[in-house]
């Protein structure tokens, strides 16, 4: 079976499956605080429907599956999809991106299942803030996610920071200090505008060069690229000289990583997403049952993949070349 290429000579080997757009937190960058419309359950793909396209990508090259949400642990019995999709002949990692408030009750069953790794959210490190930007939830029920995913061997966890200008930006010296005594790799993410260019982007959003500017006027002593957990996402990785884990950047909005994309996205109601950024999907429902129709739907997504996403040109107020998604980032998953 051909491998997955598209028209920039990107090969595609990583596939990230959204099981659900609903969640137990309103994280202020991902959606809104109220009135949130959900996608009907009948919508969803079922298990069985998500392992069938994962079946037919692993024939076209695809390694890596990564589960997202919304928050995937309130999806029930997701061990149960693990299972499935750690029998797929060619998956090599399977990988979890989670809130971590349900992670303390599953992180073993998951890990049995067949799950290798999970990458956590974690804004803040004070639990006022914690209500404000994600609304909802305990920041002591994160806390203790990430301490039964390590006791669980779901290792390395990477901690994923959105660094918000004005909101936690004064705390980017802590989260590397946190990298420095503890063997996690934390990843500061730039805010992206995903289905909403709207003020609270524009005042919120912060380049990432702030967090070197940090860790420099810290006196902390950087090598750059050095022992980088496994991982094959857009993070660029760092260590402070002694560290006992690492710091990771990942800048879609003042530096892209278009070039070396590697992934295709399933959301939960079926459709394929080549990029994150823009309004193109495909449909599975209709290829769902046939080998061959799911194999020239992945050659149709190779077809429409556009070279890279046009969010600086949003910043500085510049005419998109198309149309941006209008789903939400808990609709596709991150
Ligand atoms: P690793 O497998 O551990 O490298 O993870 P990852 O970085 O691929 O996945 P994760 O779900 O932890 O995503 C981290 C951040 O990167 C999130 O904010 C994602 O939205 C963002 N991200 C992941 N893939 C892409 C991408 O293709 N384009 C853009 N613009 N952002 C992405
Ligand atoms: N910009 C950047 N990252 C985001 N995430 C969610 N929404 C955004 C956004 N607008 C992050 C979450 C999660 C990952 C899947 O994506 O923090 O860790
Ligand atoms: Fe790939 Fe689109 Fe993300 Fe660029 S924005 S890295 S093309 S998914």
């Amino acid at each position: 079976m051909p491998e997955m290429v598209d028209r920039f000579g990107r090969k595609h080997t990583y596939l990230r499956i959204s099981v659900t757009d609903r969640c137990n937190l309103r994280c202020l960058y991902c959606m809104p605080g109220e009135g949130m419309k959900f996608m009907d359950q009948d919508r969803l793909l079922s298990y069985g429907e998500i392992a069938e396209v994962a079946e037919a990508a692993a024939e076209r090259g695809i390694r890596k599956l990564r589960i997202t949400g919304g928050e995937p642990l309130v999806r029930p019995d997701l061990d149960q999809l693990i299972a499935r999709l750690a029998a797929i002949k060619g998956i090599e990692e399977i990988a979890l991106t989670t809130n971590g408030l349900l992670l303390a009750a599953q992180a073993q069953k998951l890990k049995d299942a067949g799950l290798n790794r999970v990458n956590i959210s974690l804004d803040t490190l004070d639990q006022t803030r914690f209500k404000f930007i994600a609304r909802r939830g305990n920041l002591d029920k994160v806390l203790e996610g990430i301490r039964a995913a390590s006791e669980a061997g779901l290792q390395p966890i990477k901690l994923n920071c959105v660094l918000l200008k004005g909101i936690n930006e004064d705390e980017i010296a802590a989260f590397l200090r946190m990298s420095v005594e503890h063997p996690l790799h934390i990843r500061f993410i730039e805010y992206m505008p995903i289905g909403h260019d709207d003020e609270g982007w524009r005042n919120h959003y912060l380049p990432l060069n702030r967090v070197l500017e940090t860790a420099r006027e810290a006196g902390f002593e950087l090598e750059a690229g050095s022992a980088a957990p496994e991982g094959s996402g857009p993070s660029e990785n760092w260590r402070i000289r002694g560290a006992a884990g690492t710091f990771g950047l990942i800048h879609p909005v003042s530096e892209h990583f278009c070039k070396s994309c590697n992934r295709l996205r399933l959301t939960a109601d079926g459709h394929i997403k080549p990029c994150l950024y823009w309004m193109d999907e495909l449909n599975v429902r209709p290829a769902l049952g046939s080998k061959e129709a799911l194999h020239t739907l992945f050659d149709r997504a190779m077809d429409i993949k556009p070279e890279n996403h046009e969010m600086a040109a949003l910043l500085a107020g510049e005419a998109q070349s198309h149309r941006p998604t209008e789903r939400r980032m808990s609709q596709i998953g991150g």
